[in-house]
């Protein structure tokens, strides 16, 4: 089997990466990547709530705006991460005091005000990311405590008001590895659709390894798209390095990189058309991990900006024939 696309850009669904403005302000090898290959963008940390959210109706604009701007100037979706995370409160909010309601009004305010902002020109938003712990049960955070599980709808329901055309998803990790965290995702998202919530993907993080299987990627993906909804994997990065005894890259673990980039792009090419939301990666090249300066070289561009075997994986497991 052989690619036949030339670059990224031109795959059946959208393929992004996670950027951060600063360097797309400043390095023009990084900026030319993600206009010339990727479909999509995510801001790593841009658009996260203590990003964003400096008191409550005060706000600072100017990295989530920048995205904005640079993605409408390029041509390139905005997928919005996260609006509500639990490693991710204010100060303030940490701090507030108030009645049930209160708390629900200070949700409100924040997701419409975000949402609201970038409508339509956000396509989509992580609304709630990573409230699954790995024995399946809730994750303990400030929302569930002050509001309870009944955050987790209204979130979704305050993000529709505010831009109705919006795609709204679901994000965690651990789908590749925990049968109990798939089971809980998968559970949540039909309780959230049986309950006519807007809910309207799922986010599979795919933060992953070669010592993890290829089929345990492809199983995934495949099991998301069961639910009926749309699928991003929307964190992908294969890490070579997992008991960090490696010194270099090598031809070895090049291979098993590549093959698991492969699998993540062939199981959503195999997957319904209309549920193909997308794959992004977290991050552009090796150095703009989140997992370097650990040498784990998990990106499918290296330091030089060079394409590595990972890429033509993507462009392999993207075949049409
Ligand atoms: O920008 C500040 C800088 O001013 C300060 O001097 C420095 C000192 O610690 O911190 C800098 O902020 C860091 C930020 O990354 C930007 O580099 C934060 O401390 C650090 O916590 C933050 O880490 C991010 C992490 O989420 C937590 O927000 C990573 O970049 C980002 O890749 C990671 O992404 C998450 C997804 O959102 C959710 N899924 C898992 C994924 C990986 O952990």
């Amino acid at each position: 089997q052989k690619a036949d696309l030339q670059t990224l850009r031109q795959a059946p669904f959208p393929i992004g990466a996670a950027v951060v403005p600063s360097t797309l302000k400043s390095n023009a090898n990084y900026r030319n990547i993600v206009t010339t290959e990727m479909s999509s963008i995510s801001g790593e940390n841009a658009m996260k709530m203590n990003s964003i959210s400096r008191g409550r109706k005060s706000y600072f604009w100017d990295d989530a705006d920048y995205l904005v701007n640079f993605a409408a100037e390029n041509k390139l979706r905005v997928h919005g991460h996260t609006l509500i995370w639990y490693k991710h409160t204010p100060t303030w909010v940490a701090s507030f005091s108030g009645t049930k309601d209160d708390w629900k009004t200070i949700l409100k305010e924040y997701i419409q005000d975000v949402v609201g902002r970038y409508k339509g020109k956000v396509a989509s938003w992580d609304v709630v990311n990573e409230i699954i712990n790995d024995d399946g049960s809730l994750r303990d955070c400030i929302w569930l405590q002050k509001i309870g599980p009944e955050y987790i709808e209204l979130s979704f329901r305050y993000a529709h008001e505010a831009d109705p055309a919006a795609l709204l998803f679901y994000n965690d990790y651990g789908q590749e590895w925990s049968h109990a965290r798939r089971k809980a995702a998968y559970h949540l998202a039909d309780s959230l659709v049986k309950n006519n919530v807007p809910i309207h993907g799922l986010g599979l993080q795919m933060h992953t390894n070669v010592a993890r299987s290829v089929n345990d990627i492809r199983y995934a993906i495949t099991a998301a798209a069961v639910t009926g909804l749309k699928v991003h994997v929307s964190e992908l990065d294969v890490a070579v390095n997992p008991d960090k005894k490696l010194t270099a890259f090598n031809e070895t673990v090049a291979q098993q990189q590549k093959e698991r980039y492969r699998a993540a792009a062939k199981a959503m090419l195999d997957i319904p058309e209309n549920q193909r939301f997308g794959i992004t990666m977290w991050g552009v090249h090796d150095p703009s991990s989140w997992l370097s300066p650990n040498p784990d070289w998990a990106l499918p561009f290296n330091n030089l900006f060079e394409k590595k075997p990972a890429y033509d994986g993507l462009l392999e497991g993207l075949y049409q024939g």
